[in-house]
């Protein structure tokens, strides 16, 4: 029987990744997405617009085609907008799971590779963070992706689902310039806006305890992230398969070394701003990938500089070309 595997927020910029993941790997691929920020002109493969929190409509959808697992990506990730929406956030990101849940059971499709984040771990204290590091979240959208894993792992007990659940670090750069990422609200976009704007970008803190004073990330290829899914698949072929999984390169940059890097990208001569610490932000949280690259053979193969190269040619392909 062939593999087909719904992607929920196929439409998405990592979703739309994901299926071109899939592809690649000869797995089938059918997306499911609403829309909210998703863009059709993504998806090259069969396309239902909806709700996952739409428990006939899912249901139906898994029985026609004769699915084999699901990639939950259709969530909402916008920190901030989580501070001040929470009851949106627990709705689309946690009842609407709760339903795609009950589709699932109900049509018997008993994979899933679920789309978590980093921000399960909240204020990190550790150099490099394993998947047992304590999980506490500092805002509601770190709570509804961990809510997410304690409600698929209880269903995994009851029903013998099984699952992967992803925490992903920090996502950057693009494998096309159709697949993007449109949102504006994380660094590396922020800094392009800034130049767009003429003006210099700015570093939300210097005085944090790292080496140059600026937050550190784990900047991970959205390609890479994409294979990790596949990856992940492979790995549900074992019966109990119930796993969470850091991805990220296990390497950290601070935002200094990533304006940097946007300034020899781009060729141009680059003096960032400092301004008062972004509340909540922590110093420092970098992945430990022990546990993925032992479990699943997955390896990043993408730098830093492909993440920024890419979405930098993406955004501006005449300016870029010329710069070579
Ligand atoms: N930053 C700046 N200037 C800017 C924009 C960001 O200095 O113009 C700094 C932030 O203060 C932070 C770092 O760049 O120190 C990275 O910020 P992002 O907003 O890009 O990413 P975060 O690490 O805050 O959050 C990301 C995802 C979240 C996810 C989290 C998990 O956006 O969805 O990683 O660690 F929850």
């Amino acid at each position: 029987m062939t593999d087909t595997w719904l992607v929920a927020g196929g439409a998405g910029y990592i979703g739309a990744h994901v299926v071109r993941s899939l592809q690649a790997a000869g797995i089938g691929a059918v997306v499911i997405d609403d829309l909210s920020t998703g863009s059709s002109d993504r998806v090259r493969v069969p396309f239902v617009r909806g709700d996952i929190g739409n428990v006939d409509l899912v249901t139906d959808v898994l029985r026609q085609h004769e699915i084999t697992g699901v990639i939950q990506l259709a969530a909402d990730k916008q920190v901030a907008e989580s501070m001040t929406e929470p009851l949106t956030y627990y709705h689309r990101n946690v009842v609407n799971l709760m339903q795609l849940l009950t589709a699932m059971a109900r049509a018997e499709v008993d994979r899933l590779v679920f789309s978590s984040s980093a921000a399960v771990y909240g204020m990190v204290e550790a150099a490099l963070v394993t998947e047992d590091h304590p999980t506490r979240p500092i805002n509601p959208y770190g709570e509804t992706k961990l809510v997410g894993e304690w409600l698929i792992r209880d269903q995994a007990r009851a029903t013998g689902l099984r699952f992967a659940a992803l925490r992903y670090f920090n996502v950057a750069g693009t494998a096309a310039p159709e697949l993007a990422d449109l949102g504006r609200t994380n660094l590396i976009p922020m800094v392009f806006d800034a130049l767009d704007r003429g003006e210099q970008p700015v570093i939300f803190g210097c005085d944090y305890p790292t080496p140059d004073g600026t937050c550190v990330r784990d900047f991970i290829h959205v390609e890479d992230l994409a294979d990790a899914h596949v990856a992940a698949i492979a790995a549900l072929d074992s019966p109990g398969a119930a796993q969470v999984f850091n991805v990220g390169c296990g390497r950290g940059y601070s935002v200094r070394e990533v304006i940097e890097t946007v300034a020899e990208v781009a060729g141009l001569s680059i003096e960032p701003r400092p301004s008062d610490p972004r509340p909540g932000d922590p110093a420092m949280v970098v992945a430990d990938t022990e546990h993925i690259s032992t479990a699943l053979g997955w390896r990043p193969r993408h730098d830093l500089r492909e993440m920024v190269r890419s979405a930098w040619h993406a955004r501006s392909p005449q300016l870029s070309a010329a710069q070579g």
